[in-house]
């Protein structure tokens, strides 16, 4: 029996975007993802749109009871800022409504709310001047993220600003998978050094209006591994970690941005535009937590015929394909739950062990009515072995000290995903897309009931 802390956050995310649904309707504006699927609908897997997604706006109440029935004591999920703010100015009061009920009634319920402030959801408002290359978005971000503290204080304790900032930026600006798609690494930059001001400034309004409660991040970092130890392939394991792990958990643990990330950035003509009194800001206003997204590892080797500067990423590190990886097909992910001891390790030796959290891990699976009983239950068997087998190197992790305080898995509901649309499911309860997104509990969902019984398995 592997017996987890006392207090132990066992539970599940999502967010405002891939699950409320009601996308044009009560008041909210239109984010990235909404304009995206109006101008271009035939990028979208079987042209599913973010119009309706799961209809949590109607459904939460009954949500929150089926969280309750399998074990979950706490939840994290995100506002959308188009909603609470359609404009970046005016407070929508039914937004508002909404929101207070949800997070009153998973109080009630004992399921604690972890409420995130950023999904990938860009105001289209925003948008339309620059997004996050421009400046203007610092302070926009802040001012929403201001204006949900006090509106919602009362009720939630656990904030994070962003999900996943690499993300945003590498699919919008370096990969081509979100809105604006285009691929320009001094933006990409930008773009990032924006994102984390907003996150900075959103920390210290935090501080300044003394909420209650704490304030983290949710990075997607996990350690990086190298083809071999030869000093090309070192390098190239270096550049990573500096671009996609350091970028973000330095400044936001440690209050500072690495020398050799400024170097390297310097070495590429890639330095952003900052302003006086960015780096004091940084220093004084670091997180409470972190929470970590773990999915896959990233492996990598030195660069194919690179150019200098830089012009993408592929020019400082390329990804290496293990010829004995795990893999996952539906997602194409490699499965390695190792990684998360390493993880634990890290944020217990080079982060001073700051208190962190599994924010998100799970398996995706395409097709799952394959797996249907005769009662109609999903038997996915395979997702309750990836959670145990990552639980598993989470468990040796704390059990080596590291001041882990909850896993997350993605995600409660099956959800909306982004290009993905509805392919791949992640829920502990089936979505029927056929009958009015009715939810059915799958058999992992008993399994993590037991779990979260047991503090363990
Ligand atoms: C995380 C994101 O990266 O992975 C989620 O925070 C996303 O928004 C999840 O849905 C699973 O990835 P995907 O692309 O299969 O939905």
């Amino acid at each position: 029996m592997l017996t987890f802390p006392n207090n132990f956050l066992w539970g599940s995310a999502a967010s405002a975007p891939q699950t409320e649904g009601h996308s044009l309707l009560n008041g909210k504006s239109l984010t990235t993802w909404d304009k995206w699927f109006e101008l271009n609908p035939e990028k979208f897997n079987e042209k599913q749109g973010p119009k309706d997604t799961s209809n949590v706006y109607e459904f939460y109440a009954d949500d929150i009871k089926r969280m309750k029935e399998i074990g979950m004591n706490s939840y994290r999920t995100s506002i959308s800022w188009a909603r609470l703010l359609p404009d970046g100015k005016t407070l929508n009061k039914e937004a508002v409504a909404f929101y207070r009920d949800y997070f009153e009634k998973l109080n009630e319920s004992g399921v604690k709310p972890i409420i995130n402030l950023f999904h990938f959801d860009m105001p289209w408002w925003l948008m339309e001047k620059g997004g996050w290359e421009a400046s203007e978005s610092v302070t926009a971000f802040a001012f929403y993220a201001k204006t949900a503290f006090e509106e919602f204080g009362d009720l939630v304790e656990e904030w994070t600003t962003f999900n996943e900032p690499l993300v945003h930026i590498e699919c919008g600006y370096l990969y081509g998978f979100h809105y604006p798609a285009i691929v320009d690494f001094k933006k990409a930059i930008q773009v990032g050094y924006h994102t984390l001001m907003a996150h900075v400034l959103s920390v210290k309004a935090f501080k300044e209006i003394k909420a209650k409660g704490r304030i983290g991040i949710i990075l997607n970092v996990t350690p990086t591994y190298a083809r071999s130890d030869s000093n090309e392939d070192q390098q190239a394991k270096k550049a990573a970690d500096l671009l996609v792990i350091k970028s973000f958990l330095d400044p936001c643990v440690l209050g500072t941005i690495p020398n050799e990330l400024i170097e390297l950035l310097k070495e590429h003509d890639l330095i952003p535009v900052t302003k006086t009194g960015d780096k004091e800001n940084i220093e004084m206003y670091p997180v409470d937590f972190i929470g970590i997204n773990y999915y896959q590892p990233m492996r990598v080797k030195a660069p194919e015929n690179p150019v200098k500067p830089a012009v993408t990423t592929t020019d400082l590190f390329a990804s290496y394909d293990w010829p004995d990886k795990r893999i996952n097909p539906y997602r194409g992910w490699e499965i390695y739950p190792e990684a998360l001891y390493d993880v634990a390790m890290m944020m217990k030796n080079e982060y001073h062990n700051i208190p962190w959290f599994v924010s998100e891990n799970g398996m995706g699976v395409a097709e799952e009515e394959r797996f249907m009983d005769e009662s109609g239950m999903i038997q996915d068997d395979y997702r309750i072995d990836f959670m145990k087998e990552h639980l598993t190197q989470l468990h040796r992790g704390i059990d080596e000290g590291s001041n882990c305080f909850g896993y997350h898995t993605w995600t409660f509901v099956d959800c909306w995903s982004w290009l993905n649309g509805y392919r791949n499911r992640y829920g502990f309860y089936r979505v029927d897309l056929e009958n009015n997104f009715e939810r059915t509990l799958k058999k992992s969902g008993i399994w993590f009931k037991e779990l979260s019984q047991n503090n363990g398995f």
